[in-house]
């Protein structure tokens, strides 16, 4: 499973511009999943089928990372960017970019009178090695993502750790296609949704919603940490185990979607934190609004550094979210208010 993570992250996949990850994707689930198709956005779906005595139920996470948009060429060739999802100007001085080409560049700051406040991405410029416009490999509207490897960190007696750019969300990519894989038996309808444009709009999984019309829907995605030093106050720790989605900054999880996965979680003794996170959201904030209102929740993977270019997570976690997630999807689904 580590091999498919590293190419996922090593992949280019910035908002709108999923080609490339959902090739990936495609090959690997070719011969795990009952049907596959590509939504007109391009959501990638791939269906396991099941007995036929459950429910429907989509599962989501997302193809797309942040990224940045070429908004500006300058006379010597210096670009500016405008970004495309939640990048923070912070970690981007220094920061190496790669655009779809492979061209690669390095975003720096322009001389400021202050320099104790952290740069606006105004302030920022890429330099590409051009030496005027004419030259310039990049043009207004190409979007690069940062450009960063897949490391591994810890290790023994701790877990092993691993860093790298849009862990954010291929690693929801990745347990996707392990659930699939060793998910032998269902009774429902499973709609496993590879979906674009989280980062920015959640477009993609609110129309795949739309098509799939399911009876529940959860999110596989990441969430924030409260161990780090001085972290805003949060009951969600790296190596503890996924977390169940209560509540983020944009929704609340259905109560009975958050009771089911907390109940056969305690059942098969698999670990698990229950997530209440102020600073983001996920795909579902928009499917539980689809048709007449889709009940929804998520499984988070806890991660530290969420948008930066060495985000953070354990490999316990996500095993742990693959046998829950697989444990939640053999089993008939009773949904109550206890
Ligand atoms: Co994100
Ligand atoms: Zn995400």
């Amino acid at each position: 499973m580590k091999e498919l993570i590293r190419t996922l992250v090593e992949s280019f996949g910035p908002v709108g511009f999923e080609d490339e990850v959902r090739a990936i994707l495609r090959a690997e689930i070719k011969d795990l999943a009952d049907e596959i198709s590509v939504g007109q956005l391009g959501d990638l779906i791939a269906v396991k089928k099941g007995s036929g005595k459950g429910k429907k139920v989509m599962l989501v996470a997302h193809m797309d990372e942040i990224g940045l948009i070429v908004t500006h060429v300058d006379k010597r060739g210096y670009a500016r960017v405008a970004p495309l999802g939640g990048v923070f100007p912070l970690y981007c001085v220094g920061a190496r970019v790669r655009f779809a080409t492979g061209q690669l560049g390095v975003l720096e700051v322009d001389q400021r009178e202050d320099t104790s406040k952290t740069p606006t991405l105004d302030q920022l410029y890429l330099d590409v090695g051009a030496t005027s416009k004419a030259d310039c490999p990049v043009k207004v509207g190409d979007v690069a993502i940062f450009h960063q490897r897949l490391e591994s960190v810890g290790g023994r007696p701790a877990a092993e750790r691993l860093i790298a750019k849009s862990l954010d969300d291929r690693i929801g990519c990745a347990i996707l296609i392990e659930t699939l894989r060793r998910l032998k038996q269902t009774p429902h309808e499973v709609y496993f949704v590879f979906s674009v444009q989280e980062e920015t709009t959640s477009v993609g999984a609110r129309t795949a919603a739309y098509r799939i019309d399911p009876d529940l829907a959860l999110a596989i995605d990441v969430t924030g940490t409260g161990d780090t030093p001085k972290a805003q106050p949060m009951a969600v720790e790296m190596g503890q185990g996924p977390a169940i989605k209560v509540r983020d900054a944009g929704m609340i999880a259905d109560p009975r979607v958050k009771n089911w996965m907390v109940q056969r979680a305690q059942a098969a003794k698999i670990p698990y934190q229950l997530e209440i996170f102020r600073l983001g959201t996920t795909d579902v904030q928009a499917v539980q609004a689809v048709r007449a209102g889709i009940p929804s929740g998520g499984l988070l993977i806890p991660a530290r550094y969420v948008h930066s270019q060495a985000e953070m997570i354990d490999l316990g976690d996500v095993e742990n979210a693959v046998k829950l997630l697989v444990e939640l999807l053999k089993k008939p689904i009773i949904m109550s208010n206890e």
